[in-house]
């Protein structure tokens, strides 16, 4: 039946392109699923002062709980029909989790540690977001915004995969080399053996021996014994230097042993895969240029918020400022809060509203930036970029994908998530950073000690404020849905609020979706 469909619908495809053109062909195809869908962000169309003539309505006041992401793109669009926000955040600085560390950056943790970073000029820590999918709505806020963008290298082949029980680490291109060599082996004579025979037609076989023989570069014999593919100890050179291929393949039983295949699906992610962006300078210039398009006296640094009250015709929210508890009266609230401790202040919402907020569990998660006076990455491993996977409790190592080529440089020495992040996260910042290079050590070597001049971490769950990296989300639960409707006149809005958690994305259509519902219905 999959056979014939499959004929049925090449000799349809064949029939529309040749009545039709190239473009009927294209068009046709991307509705069967077959060619590149055209990727937009879900519709929104930012609130118009305009919107409001003929009505006899104007904008409201509305008080933004949180300046993070979500918050930050509420009062923005808001603010393009004139809409008279303004927002409390509890922290000096806006933008919540998306947290650049530079210079002089100073945070206190939960459990009192402080830290002062102490990073050359121009070095800096994106120690929340980092890394930004094309096709995510991010990047039209950097464009709209003026946020000049660079590419961020989220898959190299000359960083390397360090499973500790290997010993020496090996080089990305060199781990695929073999895996997909074997693995093409294996299929290759499985299928001339006729294992398939009742899944592929004599076609089928003879284009699927073809894919394999190049994915895996198995020859025609359909045997993996290495090549060029996995790199060399010495890259060929002028006249008769053919170079020094590493030497190798290991056996097949040896390679799956070393596990090391098991890094190689991150990159075929939808939002992992490359080309990824960053922001030039650093992840906070993305809320920095926010705040400015908001306007600075409109966002209130230092502000703890309290308590939220609603009520018929408008909210009161309680604040700490300086101090001093203050209170602010608007139309409209919107609470950008992460949800585990939006769940924690008092408010009149109602008890369900409480455990609603009470359903999102939040993630450990931690990451250190070393800085090193030299990039020995760079002039030793010849490494631009990217990311080196290990089995250890760093997670993952990356390399800088700015200022290639510059004298200093930073390492994230680990960017690690629950158990390993909390066991980090329970060290003084001195002992993280030891050891974390002790680790490190044991994949780069002593240079990866001596070469180091300062570090700064962060472990989300021990932060003021957020005390979380991400949740997930129960989605389609009742608790869930509860909170995408308002409570009265307060809405909630983050990345929580959405599918696309542990992204900004997510942070930016939540608020889209709160500023069209609340504008639908100041305008009704
Ligand atoms: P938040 O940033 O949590 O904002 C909530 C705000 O509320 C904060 O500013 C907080 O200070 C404030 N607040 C809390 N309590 C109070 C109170 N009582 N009174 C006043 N204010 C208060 N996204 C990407 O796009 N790319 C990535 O590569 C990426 N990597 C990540 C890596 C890590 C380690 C982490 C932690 C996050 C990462 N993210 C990434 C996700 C991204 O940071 C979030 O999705 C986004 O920043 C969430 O924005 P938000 O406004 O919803 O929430
Ligand atoms: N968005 C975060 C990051 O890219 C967290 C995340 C990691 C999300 C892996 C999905 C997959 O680091």
């Amino acid at each position: 039946m999959r056979d014939a469909a499959a004929v049925s619908r090449r000799r349809f495809l064949q029939s529309v392109g040749v009545s039709g053109g190239a473009g009927a062909l294209f068009a046709t195809m991307g509705a069967l699923g077959l060619a590149p869908a055209h990727a937009t962000a879900p519709d929104f169309q930012a609130p118009r002062p305009s919107d409001f003539h003929l009505t006899g309505r104007g904008a409201k006041k509305v008080v933004v709980l949180g300046g993070g992401i979500a918050g930050l793109a509420t009062a923005y669009e808001l603010g393009k029909a004139g809409y008279d926000c303004t927002i409390l955040e509890a922290r000096g600085v806006t933008g919540g989790r998306n947290f650049t560390v530079r210079r002089g950056t100073t945070q206190t943790d939960l459990d009192g540690h402080t830290q002062r970073a102490g990073y050359s000029p121009g070095v800096y820590l994106n120690a929340g977001p980092a890394r930004i999918a094309q096709w995510m709505v991010t990047l039209d806020y950097c464009r709209e915004l003026g946020v000049p963008i660079q590419p961020f290298v989220n898959a190299n082949a000359d960083a390397l995969i360090h499973n500790e029980a290997n010993g020496a680490p090996v080089r990305y291109r060199t781990a695929k080399a073999d895996i997909y060599g074997y693995v093409s082996e294996l299929l290759a004579k499985a299928t001339d053996q006729g294992a398939l025979d009742t899944r592929l037609t004599p076609g089928d076989k003879a284009r699927l021996l073809s894919f394999l023989e190049g994915f895996g570069s198995i020859g025609p014999a359909h045997t993996y014994t290495g090549g060029s593919r996995r790199g060399f100890t010495s890259y060929p050179g002028a006249g008769n230097d053919e170079g020094t291929p590493l030497p190798g393949p290991p056996g097949l039983s040896d390679v799956l042993a070393s596990n090391v295949g098991r890094y190689f699906s991150f990159e075929f992610g939808y939002d992992q895969a490359m080309m990824m962006f960053q922001p030039v300078g650093g992840m906070d210039r993305i809320p920095a240029a926010l705040t400015e398009a908001i306007g600075r006296h409109r966002v209130h640094l230092g502000s703890e918020v309290l308590t939220v009250s609603n009520r018929a015709h408008d909210v009161t929210v309680t604040y700490r400022r300086g101090g001093r508890t203050r209170s602010i009266t608007a139309d409209f609230c919107i609470a950008a809060l992460p949800p585990h401790l939006m769940a924690r202040i008092p408010h009149n919402l109602g008890a369900d509203v409480t455990a609603a907020l009470g359903s999102f569990p939040a993630t450990a998660s931690g990451k250190i930036g070393l800085e090193y006076r030299s990039r020995w990455w760079e002039t030793d491993l010849r490494i631009y970029g990217g990311i080196t996977e290990t089995d250890l409790d760093l997670a993952h190592v990356w390399y800088p994908s700015h200022d290639f080529h510059a004298r200093r440089g930073l390492i994230v020495g680990y960017y690690n998530t629950g158990a390993a992040a909390r066991t980090y996260g329970a060290l003084t910042p001195a002992e993280r950073t030891a050891r974390a290079v002790a680790q490190g050590v044991k994949i780069h070597g002593e240079k990866y000690r001596s070469e180091l001049t300062t570090a700064f971490s962060v472990a989300w769950h021990r932060t003021p404020y957020l005390e979380g990296a991400w949740t997930s989300p129960p989605w389609g639960s009742a608790a869930y849905n509860r909170l995408l409707e308002p409570s009265g006149r307060v809405y909630f809005a983050g990345d929580w609020l959405s599918h696309e958690v542990a992204w900004q994305h997510g942070a930016f259509v939540s608020a889209r979706s709160v500023v069209t519902a609340l504008h639908q219905r100041v305008l009704s």
